[in-house]
């Protein structure tokens, strides 16, 4: 049997310039070692037009680097015959669902991609009842894909990924649309992969408390990889996020007021029960 290797996803040095913008000091991105193991959830955050996008298309083979490389599974993204291979094993999710959904049903989007894998229908049949009762989409799927909300959109553009069970997917800002309940279905269900099915996630947020459930956080900025770790200490920079219009989770910036104002609270406060418990045995040092 072929041994799959634990890094997924490796970017060596990696840059990319868009075409026409030679003449643009910065690339879009630029300098990227990155590396995502097997399971891992890492999430991607960054002021706009940093080059989150631009490293996730670079990730999914949609383009090519200029300078360095992307290996998915120890494969060349630049290996035109295993771009299919790739964007299956990498499957991603854009910033704009429209652009994701093909067929004239709910229930055919979501199989477009299994059809095209030839799995028996029974197969099929079972993978989109799957996926559409963990992402909430039973009621539409006879309904089509472009008479739904903006937020529906998203998570039938997710489902039809989810069903081609890949190893790693890639989400631009999936939740961007999604109201505070189908947020919690979305990331709930791609939470659930990852813990029991070893599903890799890298994961483009500009919330800070999405952010903060992941493995590692990275921060991109002007196409660069600035800073990477926990999200204990990532989104405790609050200094550096503040520089870059980025915020820390609400309980880390509260924390951060309270000791400015004496309160001894550990450096390392992400949510709200780390800094309650805090609270309960800290004291006023005045
Ligand atoms: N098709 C394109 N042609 C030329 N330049 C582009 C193109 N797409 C993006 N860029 C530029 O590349 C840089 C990175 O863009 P990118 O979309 O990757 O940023 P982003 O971090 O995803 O931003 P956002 O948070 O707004 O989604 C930006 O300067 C942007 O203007
Ligand atoms: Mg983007």
């Amino acid at each position: 049997m072929k041994s799959r290797p634990e890094i997924l996803i490796e970017a060596r040095e990696l840059a990319y310039r868009y075409p026409g913008e030679e003449n643009i000091s910065s690339p879009a991105v630029y300098g990227v070692n990155l590396s995502v193991k097997r399971g891992e959830y890492v999430s991607l955050i960054g002021p706009n037009g940093s080059g989150k996008t631009t490293l996730l298309k670079l990730f999914n083979a949609l383009l090519a680097p200029t300078e360095g490389e992307v290996l998915v599974e120890g494969i060349s993204t630049t290996e035109e015959e295993k771009q299919v291979e790739i964007r299956r094993s990498c499957g991603m999710i854009f910033q704009n669902p429209d652009n994701q959904l093909v067929a004239t049903t709910v229930e055919e989007d979501i199989a477009f991609g299994l059809e095209n894998l030839e799995l028996p229908s029974s197969e099929i049949r079972k993978r989109v009842e799957k996926v559409s009762s963990a992402l909430g989409l039973k009621h539409l799927l006879k309904h089509p894909p472009h008479m739904l909300s903006g937020g529906e959109k998203g998570r039938v553009a997710i489902a039809g990924i989810l069903a081609m069970q890949p190893s790693c997917i890639l989400m631009d800002e999936p939740t961007a649309m999604l109201d505070s309940k189908s947020r919690q279905d979305v990331l709930g269900a791609v939470r659930h992969l990852n813990r029991e099915q070893g599903l890799a996630v890298v994961h483009v947020t500009h919330f800070p408390e999405e952010a903060a459930r992941a493995d590692r956080v990275v921060i991109i900025d002007q196409g660069r990889l600035i800073e990477q770790g926990p999200p204990s200490v990532i989104m405790n920079k609050l200094q550096l996020l503040h520089q870059l219009g980025l915020q820390g989770t609400a309980p880390s910036e509260l924390a951060a007021l309270l000791r400015k104002d004496g309160f001894s609270i550990p450096e390392e406060i992400l949510n709200c029960q780390e800094l309650v418990q805090s609270l309960c045995t800290s004291e006023l040092k005045i």
